[in-house]
């Protein structure tokens, strides 16, 4: 995996020996985003059953079990690992150890593919909304470091701008981890995509100015009725584009849709360490990675990692089948029926 709290500074891949390595990457955020955290926690499924190929069948299942139960007390927020982790584990209720161990691996190299599909088929769809000339304003990194292997939310700007159109995108910074600054203009600038990072405070006065077209997102869980749970300031961002009448989107792909979650006040909210409210990370004018402290070290902060965004300020959800809209109690279960933890 990249590890991503290099970014942008140091391009690294790293690699974790064992299930466990990968639950520490996950909660650690070495990898981050929705879709790679369902990988994740797919292949660290996959990490467990190899790592129990010569176990007799009890302690195998006793094993997996409890690995995905590691796995999925990583972070609590987005969905696409629950879905990963739990379909993982059934590959391995049948057969053989060395059967078992063969289909786990086998489910999350299935999983990784669907996600590349279902990113591609977010992207075609979502760029027919993108016109000529278009200034879109997104929030956090939904891009290929948050879901393999094009992104959500920066899918359709991806395909948007290989088709040929004009277009700019203003990148929230994303405090307080800066997923924004650090990684979306990381992978705009890859793609030679014009762009500019704005602090999270900015993007009211460039939508009042009539300077964004659109707001597109990605999704950590998107409830049955169409609440979006998606990184802190989302909410924000929606409120002040109905103000301003801009469209707002959410892409997201099946794997971020829980049926089994009615609204979005049954979503659980991860609130992480105040030290990174309080704090900012970078590097240094030698190229060191540094920390500095911001406010007093023992001030006492919150840190919900992420917010809900009720269904009414969504115009529309980018999927992989095509863009669903209002009204979603309708169209979600319609598109997704069947889908979510057993
Ligand atoms: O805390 P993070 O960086 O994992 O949060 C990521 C987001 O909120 C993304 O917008 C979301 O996962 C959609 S990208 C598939």
């Amino acid at each position: 995996m990249i590890d991503q709290t290099k970014l942008p500074h140091v391009f690294q891949i790293t690699s974790s020996k064992d299930h466990a390595e990968t639950a520490h990457a996950i909660r650690n955020m070495v990898l981050r985003g929705a879709g790679a955290i369902g990988v994740a926690g797919a292949y660290g499924m996959a990490q467990a059953a190899m790592e129990a190929e010569n176990l007799s069948m009890n302690e195998f299942e006793s094993y997996v079990e409890a690995a995905a139960d590691r796995l999925m007390r990583t972070r609590p927020t987005a969905v696409n690992l629950f879905h990963a982790v739990d379909r993982c584990l059934n590959a391995t209720a049948s057969g053989s150890v060395a059967e078992r161990v063969h289909k786990a691996v086998a489910e999350a190299d299935t999983i990784a593919e669907e996600d590349i599909s279902a990113s591609r088929s977010i992207g075609e769809y979502g760029r027919e909304l993108i016109g000529d000339g278009f200034c879109v304003l997104t929030h956090c990194n939904a891009g290929a470091l948050a879901f393999i292997d094009f992104g959500t939310a920066l899918s359709p700007i991806r395909f948007a701008h290989r088709q040929g159109k004009n277009m700019f995108v203003f990148v929230d910074e994303t405090r307080p981890r800066c997923q924004g600054a650090r990684l979306t203009a990381w992978e705009l600038q890859q793609e030679g995509i014009p762009h500019a990072v704005i602090v999270d405070n900015a993007a009211g006065h460039f939508m009042r100015r009539g300077e964004v077209d659109m707001v597109i997102v990605g999704a950590d869980r998107v409830a049955a009725n169409g609440d979006v749970a998606n990184k802190i300031g989302t909410y924000e961002k929606a409120v002040i584009a109905r103000e301003n009448g801009i469209p707002f989107y959410v892409a997201a792909p099946r794997m971020t849709f829980d049926l089994n979650c009615g609204s979005g006040d049954e979503i659980e909210i991860e609130e992480r360490d105040a030290s990174e409210v309080l704090g900012m990370w970078g590097i240094d004018e030698e190229g060191s990675p540094s920390r500095v402290l911001i406010a007093a070290k023992d001030t006492p902060a919150r840190n919900p990692a992420f917010d809900v965004t009720p269904a009414k300020y969504v115009t529309g959800f980018i999927t992989e089948i095509g863009i669903l809209r209002p009204p979603y109690s309708e169209s979600i279960p319609q598109a997704f029926g069947g889908v979510g933890i057993a």
